[in-house]
């Protein structure tokens, strides 16, 4: 098989790129490990950025989205037992996120695939990437007991952070950058109206809580647990009652509770990657950084690779300009640091360390009360939520 960009990974950043490349007239085939339906039953982030929503209609796929998703102005932010607004719309003119799942968002560029009878390979089997070095790149992958190759003129590592994209680079070309938190999040998805119609991000001395939301009828809620913490320790009750002891005595009596569609445990890391490009192989989206997910970036990030990823594809086949692929690490790089650093900043100041101790929590809730108290701390901490502009 013959295509122009082999794209590595069905995760939203393969999918999304190879829809961007179908608008813009370029061929390209995705591989990918799992199956459709294990993809789609990967529970994650929930908050797009205005890029992400203008990417999203450039790709033709926004309109589920426009109708089902809720456009949320605010956020909440509850220290010492009582929740303060941050006003996203009012301190960046105007702007404000869509609470749209990462399943839905999937879904949706999955049947747009199919309706457009684009290939996506699922299944696919011991995924090699060749020769990117050069002129010729292919990609070589097993199904149902033999052996395919793809020839192609570039490959999109789109793998995610366990992937073979990154892998395949060797380790004198890389440098990383990496932080492992001692914690993690405990997440329940459940069919039960949210507390609040906003987000709520939670400081308590018992740890890290969110209250966040997929509809007016389904809630997802996190706990910040101990790195070793097991799910399986973990029943529905003794969830909710965590939850309940992290909220304000308000929030605490609104909670309503219910069976959990799905529960998992994330772990909390940042990674990062440089460069992001090898010759004719291109990393993106998770396969190149990790963000904690505290300020709902890590999807966010992976559309704006592809954003510029499919840019740069379009300026080499239609302008034949190599400037897009050339300055497309440098240009994401800068953007991925500033969300890298953020998403540090909110989970350093939301989470409980256990090194830091009682002195930690009240240097918290002081730089909490400075952030809702200041205008120029709650437009900083607003300008990085709704998202930085593309440069
Ligand atoms: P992925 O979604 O990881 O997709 C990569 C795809 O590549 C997968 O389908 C995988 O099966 C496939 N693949 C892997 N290896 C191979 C191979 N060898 N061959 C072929 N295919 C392969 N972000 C937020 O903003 N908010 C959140 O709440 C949040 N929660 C998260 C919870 C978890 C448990 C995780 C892991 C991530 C979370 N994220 C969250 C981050 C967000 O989901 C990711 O940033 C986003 O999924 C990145 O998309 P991606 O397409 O780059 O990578
Ligand atoms: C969700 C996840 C986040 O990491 C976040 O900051 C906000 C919302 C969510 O899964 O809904």
């Amino acid at each position: 098989m013959r295509t122009q960009v082999a794209i590595i990974g069905a995760g939203p950043s393969g999918l999304l790129l190879g829809q961007l490349l179908y608008k813009a007239g370029i061929d390209a085939v995705i591989v990918e490990r799992q199956s459709p339906d294990y993809v789609l039953g990967r529970i994650r982030a929930g908050v797009l950025e205005q890029v992400s929503i203008d990417l999203l209609d450039k790709a033709g796929v926004g309109q589920r989205m426009h109708a089902e998703g809720l456009p949320h102005g605010g956020i909440e932010l509850l220290f010492k037992g009582a929740r303060h607004r941050i006003d996203l719309e009012g301190l960046t003119g105007g702007k404000h996120v869509m609470v749209y799942g990462q399943t839905e968002v999937t879904r949706d560029l999955m049947e747009a695939r199919s309706a457009a009878g684009l290939t996506t390979i699922y299944q696919a089997g011991d995924v090699t990437l060749h020769d990117f070095d050069g002129a010729q790149p292919k990609v070589r992958y097993t199904k149902d007991g033999q052996t395919h190759e793809i020839a192609c003129d570039f490959i999109a590592g789109c793998d995610g952070y366990h992937g073979v994209s990154r892998a395949s680079v060797p380790e004198s070309a890389l440098r990383t950058y990496e932080k492992v938190y001692p914690f993690g999040w405990l997440g329940v998805l459940a069919d039960v109206p949210p507390v609040s119609h906003e987000l709520i991000y939670a400081n308590t001395g018992r740890g890290f809580a969110l209250c966040s939301m997929r509809s007016a009828k389904r809630s997802r809620y996190y706990v910040q647990v101990p790195m070793e913490e097991k799910v399986e320790n973990w029943s529905d009750a003794a969830f909710w009652a965590e939850l309940r002891n992290r909220l304000d005595p308000e929030a605490a009596e609104r909670l309503v509770t219910g069976p959990s569609l799905e529960k998992s445990i994330a772990p909390l890391r940042s990674f990062v990657a440089e460069p992001m490009r090898f010759g004719r192989l291109f990393l993106a989206g998770d396969a190149a950084h990790i963000v904690p997910p505290t300020g709902a970036k890590g999807l966010n990030l992976a559309a704006s690779d592809v954003g510029y990823l499919s840019t740069a594809f379009a300026e080499y086949y239609g302008e034949k300009s190599p400037v897009g692929i050339d300055t497309y690490s440098d240009r994401c790089l800068r953007r991925v640091w500033k969300a890298e650093r953020f998403s540090w900043w909110f989970t350093s100041l939301m989470h409980r360390f256990p090194e830091t101790g009682e002195f930690g929590q009240k240097i918290q809730e002081a730089e909490l009360d400075y952030l809702v108290q200041s205008k120029a701390a709650s437009t900083a901490l607003a300008e990085n939520y709704v998202g930085l502009p593309l440069v």
